[in-house]
This record gives structure tokens, C-alpha cells and sequence, in this order.
């Protein structure tokens, strides 16, 4: 049935020209229309604008066959697009949260057969249909916080059949939840142990038995590497996109989140969608990207929880690229997926203006992972993902009451509040 949202006290991320990311000051745009109304056709965005222009036949869409909502006093964002998660994952890592309180380092913790391995192993021990009901949960949790599109990683697996594991687990989540998904092989996440010392022979097997494998069942969009001091090199990563290029895999990369590990040159020199993390880069990695379509997405979840050094998003900004922000939700650094949270984390940890970040969740997110031609803001035949504010007094109040419930009425493909899976 349609539905007609009217009497908008502001609608947020309007796009009449549609664009598909904003860069430096034009992040600091944020259109939106008072007093408004959307109407939603078919899934899609199908008409929006001031009330006074209504056009006559939505006027009396009540007389019709039209589910109309009264949106007095509130906002209606476009849904927030998540584009870096490892939301597939078995178990929890809750004794190594508070191992680092103790004062053991992530990377400590990694040596000792902890983090990833850690993930890895619980992932291998739990069946799909399990992985599976583990992660729905996450996933309708995300949707319950206004996130419509989603990027999901492989990574857990670290063999041939646990990562196909992970993989089919992602499109079954694509299959049956109502949020738009998107999936990257992430062979390359660590060294599993048995080839801890032949690390070289774990890299062949990513070349040539899972890559090919996992493009012959179209199980992935994109390929990624945790390009980072202790993980994979460069000279290792450069092979791995490679391979992955040739099977018609995107490249997107963890980088710089360790060490200064030149892994945003590598992004860019491989036409990456984005670099992801970046809190240990500066000035080389600015000029590298300005001369790029890559997206570098920021991770300010992850770097609280770790106590990392935040990226430099306002540097970043300022030289004149884009920012988007992801919630990296995942068992080690970042075990939260809420995206309200991660775009007042822009504000209050990466001195990012509430429009700047606004557009970093929502029109750069959605480039970085490959969908800002139909999600990412309310534009005319753009998919209908958005949602309902509780009444607030103005769109920067969302960012600033950071800790408050503000998310009124989800819509995902036009259906309001829609069906959760199991
Ligand atoms: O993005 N940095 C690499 N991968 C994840 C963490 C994975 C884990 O600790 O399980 C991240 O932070
Ligand atoms: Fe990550």
C-alpha cells in the first residue's frame, strides 16, 4: 500500500540533484524542507516537497487507498547505511574486553591466540543454521536503530569451508531481512594457526581456492585485507586485491588503524570503494586520497573501545574530501552496531559538524559501499529506507541527545515497521 508522511517538521538529506557523495565543505550541506510531506510508491521515494505544494490527487489520499502518518513535530531522516560490519560472528569476546582493562594491548591479545583466532575458533565450532539465529538478532537489533542498508564481512572463518560458511550466512541474511546488504570476502583478517608459520601457503589458498571458489557462487561484492602492522603487508595485500580484482571482486581495506601501514596508498593505487579506520594517518594519506574516488570511512566506535587515537576526519574535511562513518560491529573492537551513536561520535570525538556527520552516515556511507545511486538520502526513485523521529527541536538535537531513544517509525522499502526474520 502507499504511504503518505505528511506534515513533516523537517525532512533531512533531500536531493534534487542526485549526488553521490559530498566532499570537504559541501558536508556542511544538509538539505532538508519544513513542513513536508514524502510519499512512498512501490517500494520507492516516489514524491516529496513542502506541504503548501502538495499536489491535489495526495491531498486526497484519503479518500484512496493510502496509509497516511501524521508527522507533527517530528524529522524523517534517510536510514542510516552501515558500510564496514562483521556483524556474522559466533559468541562474544567479553573476557578480553576486560583482559584490556587489566592492561593487555588488542594486539597482545591477538598474539596470545586471542582476537580474530578467538572468533575464528567459536565460528568453527557453531553450525550455520546457529551462525545464522546468532546474527538475525544483531541484524533486527541494527534495523530497531535505524540502519537500512548494511555491509557485512567475512573474516571469522579463516579456512575454506567456515568462510563459505560466513558467506552463505550473509546472503541468507539478504534474502530475509528487509535492510539492503552487501558482502565482502575478508580471507585476509589474520594468519589462522595452522599456517602461522607458512604464512605465504595461507595466502595461496586465499589466491587460488577460496577466491575463485567464492566468485564462481557469486557469495561476495567485495574483497578486503587488514592491511596493518602485525596482520597482512602491503606486498601481500597488493597480491590478494589483485586476485581479487580479476574475479570482478571491489576492493575495500582496513588500514592504518596499528601502524602508519601505507595501506591507504595500496586502497587507492587499487581503486579501492573506501580505506576503513584510519586513525594512525596524516598528512601523506590526505594527499593520496585527494587524488582518488575512494571513500576513507572512520570508525569511531572502534577507536573508543580500543582507546585508539581518533582519525583525523576534521583535517580530512578541511583539505576537502569526503568522511563516512561506520559502526565496525564486531565481537573485538567495536561490539555495538548503532549507528546514532557512531554519528555523535563524529560530533563530540571527531569535531564533525551535526550536518557533516548526518551526511557521513547516510550519503557517504552509502557510496562506501556502492549504493549511493539508490540509497543515502530522499530522492525522487530512491529506495524507501527511512525513519520517523520521536518530536525534537531541531535536527542537530539527534547527534546531541546521544543517548536518547529518538527513533520513532521505521520504513524499509516502503513497509512500516517491518517484519523481523524468525
Ligand atoms: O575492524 N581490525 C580488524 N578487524 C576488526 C576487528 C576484528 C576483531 O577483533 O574481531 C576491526 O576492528
Ligand atoms: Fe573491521
Amino acid at each position: 500500500m502507499p504511504v503518505l508522511i505528511k506534515n513533516i517538521k523537517g525532512l533531512i538529506g533531500t536531493d534534487d540533484v542526485a549526488m553521490l557523495k559530498r566532499c570537504g565543505s559541501e558536508m556542511a550541506i544538509l538539505n532538508s524542507i519544513p513542513v513536508s510531506y514524502v510519499y512512498i510508491e512501490d517500494e520507492k521515494i516516489s514524491d516529496f516537497g513542502r506541504m503548501n505544494e502538495m499536489p491535489e490527487n495526495l491531498v486526497q489520499s484519503h479518500f484512496h487507498d493510502t496509509e497516511i502518518i501524521d508527522a507533527s513535530g517530528k524529522f524523517v531522516f534517510p536510514s542510516f547505511c552501515d558500510p564496514h560490519t562483521h556483524i556474522v560472528y559466533a559468541g562474544s569476546r567479553e573476557q578480553e574486553f576486560a583482559d584490556r582493562i587489566r592492561g593487555l594491548s588488542y594486539e597482545e591479545i591477538a598474539r596470545r591466540g586471542g582476537g580474530i583466532l578467538n572468533s575464528a575458533k567459536k565460528l568453527h565450532e557453531t553450525s550455520e543454521d546457529e551462525l545464522f539465529d546468532q546474527s538475525i538478532i544483531r541484524i533486527n537489533e541494527i534495523i530497531g536503530l535505524g540502519t537500512g542498508a548494511v555491509e557485512i564481512k567475512s573474516g571469522y572463518g579463516l579456512n575454506t569451508e567456515d568462510e563459505l560458511k560466513m558467506l552463505r550466512v550473509i546472503r541468507r541474511i539478504k534474502g530475509s531481512a528487509m535492510l539492503e546488504v552487501k558482502s565482502t570476502f575478508l580471507g585476509a583478517h589474520a594468519v589462522p594457526e595452522p599456517f602461522r608459520n607458512e604464512r605465504k601457503k595461507y595466502i595461496e589458498l586465499i589466491i587460488n581456492e577460496m577466491i575463485p571458489v567464492i566468485a564462481s557462487e557469486e557469495l561476495a561484492d567485495y574483497i578486503d585485507v587488514f592491511c596493518d602492522d602485525g596482520f597482512f603487508t602491503i606486498d601481500e595485500t597488493e597480491q590478494i586485491l589483485m586476485a581479487g580484482i580479476k574475479y570482478g571482486l571491489i576492493p575495500k581495506l582496513h588500514s592504518n588503524e596499528i601502524g602508519n601501514s601505507g595501506g591507504v596508498q595500496v586502497g587507492v593505487k587499487y581503486n579501492a570503494l573506501s580505506v576503513d579506520h584510519l586513525e594512525r594517518s596524516g598528512a601523506d594519506e590526505i594527499e593520496a586520497l585527494l587524488d582518488s574516488e575512494t571513500m576513507p570511512t572512520l570508525l569511531p566506535g572502534s577507536a573508543l573501545f580500543l582507546r585508539l587515537p581518533d582519525p583525523p576526519a576534521r583535517k580530512m574535511i578541511d583539505a576537502g574530501l569526503p568522511v563516512a562513518l561506520a559502526s565496525d560491529f564486531n565481537p573485538g573492537s567495536s561490539p555495538s552496531g548503532n549507528m546514532r551513536l557512531v554519528m555523535s561520535l563524529g560530533c563530540i570525538r571527531l569535531n564533525m559538524l551535526p550536518e557533516e556527520a548526518i551526511n557521513a552516515v547516510t550519503i557517504n556511507s552509502a557510496y562506501a559501499m556502492g549504493i549511493s545511486d539508490t540509497h543515502g538520502s530522499i530522492a525522487k526513485g530512491k529506495v524507501a529506507n527511512l525513519f520517523i523521529t520521536k518530536e525534537m527541536p531541531s535536527y542537530s538535537f539527534f547527534p546531541y541527545a546521544f543517548g536518547s531513544n529518538l527513533i520513532d517509525t521505521i520504513i524499509l522499502k516502503g513497509r512500516i515497521n517491518p517484519p523481523t526474520p524468525l
